[in-house]
């Protein structure tokens, strides 16, 4: 029987959602779809021919028996819907960040547990064969002990508009935006070590920019706003440190002035340093320097690479393969990103419990 699916908030990536569902054929059926912006949602349900429309999410779970969802709201909803979506007894893929703050986060932790269902986080950047390389290449040896990592999402002139902004609506800035995907996925490829304490800051000097967004590229939100709040950060940094050690050195900005927009993650080992955006390896060979380029084709491919996370959470409801993303390493980020917003307050390093 093919599993019966509802998208939750049908704007920008509820397409990416959407390709992820019509690749599974007929193991899946999309067969609803709910935005508070009916239009939106009807127009949504037109493009993909879902028969059931709604504006809001407690009357699609009431009226469908469905057995999954997707959660492709802006943050401040994601609690809200994934909790009513678990409640009604149904496994959810919610969209990164995993919430607001890890209060809430926890609070969908708890209602997982409670229903017995799956709850798998929308870490994309887990499921690139850049990843899978990287992960292989600590573990055949190749980089010896890791002790210190960079994460880099810097964007000169790169806003996203709508509601990216408004702190009440997205939670943060870049780092709640951007920094979420590199620091989950350096903490994924060094073994998911656990973080113990954060020194951060963040600032907010070019705000949004609006003179020049035009020419910043990446993620442009669907959802028009005619004037939009800008009352996050611009920039953060932070330096999180972990249980065994390890450091991981945080970058990400929605506008800064520096010539190339960055995204990297480079880790540092005792045998080899490796850069994701190079595909090098930094070492030494027979006392000499030595960087050794790896030529084979590991890119992070955002639509094929979006189709195996639906894939993989349509496994692992199923029981076919473990879930890559789960609610407890959303939970952990959510730790880390409430740390660096706090350390960035006052001034002062935050330890995590
Ligand atoms: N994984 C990625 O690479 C990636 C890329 C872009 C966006 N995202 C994430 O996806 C989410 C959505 O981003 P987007 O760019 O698609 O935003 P968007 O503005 O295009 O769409 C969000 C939609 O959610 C709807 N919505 C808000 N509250 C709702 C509720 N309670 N019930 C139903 N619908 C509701 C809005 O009306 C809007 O249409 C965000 O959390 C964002 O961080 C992830």
């Amino acid at each position: 029987m093919a599993l019966k699916v509802g998208i939750i908030g049908n704007g920008g990536i509820a397409n990416s959602h959407m390709y992820g569902y019509q690749d599974l054929g007929d193991r899946v059926e999309v067969v609803a779809c709910c935005d508070i912006n009916f239009d939106k949602a009807k127009e949504f349900a037109a493009r993909y021919s879902i028969p059931n429309v709604y504006d809001n999410c407690y009357d699609m779970l009431r009226e469908n028996a469905l057995d999954i969802v997707s959660v492709c709201t802006w943050n401040a909803a994601h609690c809200e819907c994934t909790v009513a979506a678990l409640n009604a007894g149904v496994n959810v893929l919610c969209e990164k960040p995993m919430a607001m703050n890890a209060a809430e986060a926890l609070k969908m932790e708890e209602a997982a547990k409670k229903a017995g269902k799956l709850l798998m986080l929308g870490f994309v950047r887990r499921q690139g064969d850049d990843a899978a390389r990287a992960i292989e290449l600590i573990k055949n040896g190749d980089i010896g002990e890791v002790y210190y990592a960079k994460a880099t999402y810097l964007r000169r002139a790169g806003f996203p508009g709508g509601w990216f902004g408004n702190k009440a609506l997205s939670g943060g800035g870049p780092l709640i935006d951007l920094g979420v995907h590199v620091i989950d996925l350096t903490r994924y490829i060094m073994g998911c070590p656990k973080p113990v304490s954060v020194y951060g800051a963040t600032f907010d000097k070019l705000g949004a920019r609006d003179s020049i967004r035009a020419g910043g590229g990446g993620w442009i939100s669907e959802t028009v706003v005619d004037k939009p709040v800008f009352d996050v950060e611009d920039l953060a940094v932070a330096m999180i440190r972990f249980d065994n050690g390890a450091v991981l050195q945080v970058e990400t900005s929605f506008n800064l002035n520096l010539k190339n927009g960055v995204g990297d993650i480079e880790i540092f080992g005792t045998k080899a340093g490796f850069s994701m955006e190079q595909f090098e390896l930094h070492t030494e060979k027979d006392h000499e320097l030595a960087d050794i380029q790896l030529k084979g084709d590991h890119r992070f491919v955002f639509d094929r690479d979006f189709k195996r996370e639906v894939k993989n959470f349509a496994d692992a409801v199923e029981g076919i393969a473990p879930c890559m993303a789960p609610a407890e390493d959303g939970v952990t980020l959510m730790k880390i990103l409430d740390a660096v917003y706090l350390s960035a307050a006052t001034g002062k390093s935050v330890d995590i419990l």
